[in-house]
């Protein structure tokens, strides 16, 4: 069974917390927080202080998906404000392994996001730092979009390669996550599901979260 993280994204903004109460009766085990700077993705979402107000909303666990550059600069000001997991690009992180050893001696656990074009062997050398890899499935920076299909032998490549190198890294797919297409997505490999659209704009939340949860 895949592990369900929605994504706040997609979420009434005016009305978080019904979205927190929601998520919090429902069977997600994480909070997918994104956070956008208009300068690494064309887009600019929320930032410290919203995930800190949803921190003090849920005890599960907060997956922020930071699409910022120089994310060493906001570690701690994320790891403070009660992120659990913190995920960067690799795309932006000159010193990756470094920025994942800063994540993990703050006290959260670790994640590399990679986007559709970058090949799995830029991150090959630093998987067993990593707690978390996020796929991403469309071009970072909105929500809604079409999942892109050759995510899906990426997939499999990545969890070859943490296979083979005897790690405990979990894939998550980010992007066009939707009933129909989940059950290819989890037999290819992945063990964490990131949803917003499918979540947020079904009519209801919580029974799309269980239908993507029983997902084998
Ligand atoms: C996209 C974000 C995703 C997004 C997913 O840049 O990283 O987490 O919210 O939304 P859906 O599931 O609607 O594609
Ligand atoms: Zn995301």
């Amino acid at each position: 069974m895949p592990i369900i993280a929605p994504s706040l994204l997609s979420a009434n903004f005016l009305q978080l917390d019904k979205a927190c109460e929601m998520l919090n009766n429902s069977e997600a085990e994480w909070f997918h927080l994104d956070v956008m700077d208009g300068r690494f993705v064309p887009n600019i979402s929320f930032g410290i202080p919203v995930v800190s107000a949803i921190r003090k909303a849920t005890k599960k666990i907060c997956d922020v998906h930071l699409m910022i550059e120089e994310p060493q600069n906001f570690a701690e000001a994320f790891q403070q404000a009660g992120a659990d997991i913190l995920t960067v690009h690799v795309e932006a992180c000159t010193h990756l392994h470094r920025n994942l050893q800063q994540i993990k001696s703050l006290g959260m656990k670790a994640g590399i996001a990679i986007n559709p074009h970058t090949p799995l062997d830029a991150i090959k050398e630093v998987i067993a730092e990593a707690d978390l890899v996020c796929i991403m499935s469309v071009n970072p920076g909105f929500g809604g979009q079409k999942f892109i299909a050759s995510t899906l032998s990426k997939i499999e490549k990545l969890k070859n390669i943490i296979t083979q190198s005897n790690a405990k890294t979990l894939i998550e797919v980010d992007g066009g996550v939707t009933l129909e297409n989940a059950n290819a997505i989890v037999k290819a490999g992945a063990d964490v599901l990131v949803a917003g659209n499918t979540v947020f704009n079904s009519s209801d939340p919580a029974g799309a979260i269980k239908l993507l949860k029983n997902i084998h």
